[in-house]
């Protein structure tokens, strides 16, 4: 049976640790707050209290954690546990450069890299319906088969050499399509409301035609309703937009659209909704709001 350390049990962590549960896969799992972890135990998760203890006779490690720097943190922590030759796929939004400064820390510590960011929110995490973006080597694939299996519908695999970051740099643009949308969304819904007009309106003319689209409906849905539970916090939207630019900026493409975005998840940000799901970026349109 696969094992697999799983570290990071947040809005996608968790919901990803539970399908590998489901599928009968043997998980250990590692939170900085552990209560989040401990929420899985039920479900047949095993608790470590440390990533090392976590990663200890692991095949598979497993990271989904907010930033790079995180990443790297707690895969130092886990050194004295890992095994040369355990799979380590890396699953959070990390950005391109710091994609690369992972792959040479995994290979300072013999482990087979896996560049393996998702495609998809909270719901897919949730349903296993995942898209996910791997490069990586050959060797790897037939471990990570059941554990991706369990995770996303799709596994797109990039590239067969072992230093590639192809997952990430494809991440970068998908990401830039749904945080561009969100933020339009946002401002076509602000701008009617603005005008005096009931902001349900842009709704009905945009439902069922050729504008329409689902994530349309769910950022539309969310914005009327003033429901931002978070799906993807503005925090790490705001952190994507700032990837994402970085990326373009090193590959010499002008990416203004992201960049603008940006700015409004930091307006967001300032007025107290960081936590919030990024449709809150809505607020960023409202002087106090
Ligand atoms: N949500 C989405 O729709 C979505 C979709 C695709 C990719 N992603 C990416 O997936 C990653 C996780 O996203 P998420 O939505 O699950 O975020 P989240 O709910 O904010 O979870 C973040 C995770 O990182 C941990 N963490 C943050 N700072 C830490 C630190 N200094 N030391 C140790 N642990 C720390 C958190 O631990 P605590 O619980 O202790 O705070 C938690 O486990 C991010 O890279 C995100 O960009 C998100």
């Amino acid at each position: 049976m696969t094992t697999v350390a799983f570290l990071g049990a947040g809005i996608m962590g968790a919901p990803m640790a539970r399908n590998l549960l489901k599928s009968g896969i043997d998980v250990t799992v590692w939170n900085r707050t552990e209560a989040k972890a401990r929420a899985l135990e039920s479900e047949g998760a095993a608790v470590a209290s440390s990533p090392e203890e976590a990663v200890r006779g692991a095949d598979v490690v497993i990271t989904m954690l907010s930033d790079g720097d995180v990443v790297r943190e707690a895969i130092t922590a886990a050194a004295p546990g890992l095994r040369a030759g355990q799979v380590w796929a890396q699953m959070s939004t990390v950005g391109v450069a710091a994609a690369g400064r992972l792959a040479a820390l995994a290979a300072e510590h013999g482990l087979t890299y896996v560049d393996a960011p998702v495609q998809g929110t909270k719901q897919p995490a949730e349903q296993g319906t995942l898209v996910i973006l791997a490069a990586g080597p050959e060797s790897a694939r037939l471990v990570l088969s059941p554990v991706f299996a369990a995770l996303g519908q799709r596994t797109l695999w990039l590239d067969d050499d072992g230093a590639s970051i192809a997952g990430t740099r494809l991440k970068m643009a998908t990401v830039s399509y749904s945080i561009s949308l969100t933020a339009v969304v946002a401002e076509a819904l602000a701008l009617a409301q603005g005008l005096g007009l009931d902001a349900a309106l842009v709704r009905e003319v945009v439902t069922g035609g050729p504008m329409d689209n689902p994530y349309f409906q769910l950022k539309s849905k969310a914005i009327l309703e003033g429901d931002y539970t978070p799906s993807f916090t503005v925090t790490n939207a705001e952190k994507d937009t700032r990837l994402i630019v970085e990326a373009g900026e090193s590959a010499g493409v002008k990416l203004d659209m992201v960049a603008a975005a940006g700015a409004r998840f930091r307006r967001a940000q300032a007025q107290g909704h960081g936590d919030a799901d990024m449709s809150a970026t809505y607020h960023a349109s409202f002087e106090a709001s």
